[in-house]
């Protein structure tokens, strides 16, 4: 019987329109920054609703009752974007638009790129508040950055690695840390060539 009721109430529609208000910025952003740098600066974009199992499920990890009011209020990833792009520069210069289109509360934001987590993850992540009742967070990142988050995912999900996991979460900063070297001198590279241009 609760099951056929959705954890997210009546709410449903409301955070899809959330999410395609927000898919819509950001293509309206690409086209602006096309047009100045010439290229777009967004590799991919991927929206989502979470889904009702993995509401509950997080419900219940954070300890809080299983209900809408935690789903919309208690817990601001329902709606989720993430947007990944080819330039470091270019992750910050969309957080400034999405900042300063003046749509949201920003109530957070988590900079994983000038600090990586302790495993290595980086990402830039923004909690956007819509009036003062919708919830959406924004994740920010390069390619790199997305290509390792995505293997490191898939290895969280694998059995117990036991004696090797040590070795194994080394080696994952390890990779880590050289995509982001990689990605610092992709940009020195686009600089480079920006200057030229002038
Ligand atoms: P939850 O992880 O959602 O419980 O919230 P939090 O308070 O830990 O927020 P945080 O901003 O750290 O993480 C939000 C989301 O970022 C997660 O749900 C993941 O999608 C992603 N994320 C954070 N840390 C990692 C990580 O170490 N590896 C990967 N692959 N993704 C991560
Ligand atoms: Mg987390």
């Amino acid at each position: 019987m609760e099951n056929n009721v959705s954890i997210y109430g009546e709410h449903k529609p409301e955070l899809e329109k959330l999410l395609n208000s927000i898919l819509l910025q950001v293509s309206e952003i690409r086209e602006e920054m096309k047009s100045q740098l010439g290229i777009d600066p967004v590799e991919h974009c991927l929206g989502r609703i979470k889904s009702e199992d993995s509401m509950r499920e997080k419900c219940v990890r954070k300890n809080l009752p299983v209900t809408t009011e935690s789903a919309l209020e208690k817990i601001y990833d329902a709606v989720g974007v993430r947007i990944v792009c080819a330039f470091v520069d270019d992750v910050f210069t969309i957080r400034d638009y999405i900042v300063n289109s003046g749509r949201y509360e920003v109530i957070n934001e988590k900079d994983y790129i000038n600090t990586a987590k302790p495993n290595g993850y980086r990402s830039y992540h923004m909690i956007l508040r819509v009036g003062g009742k919708y919830h959406a967070e924004i994740q920010l990142r390069t390619i790199s950055m997305d290509t390792w988050a995505a293997l490191e995912h898939h290895l969280k999900y694998k059995k117990k690695i036991g004696a090797r996991q040590k070795l194994i979460e080394e080696e994952l900063k390890r990779c880590a840390d050289e995509l982001a070297s990689t990605d610092l001198s992709m940009q020195t590279i686009r600089d480079m060539i920006l200057e030229g241009d002038n």
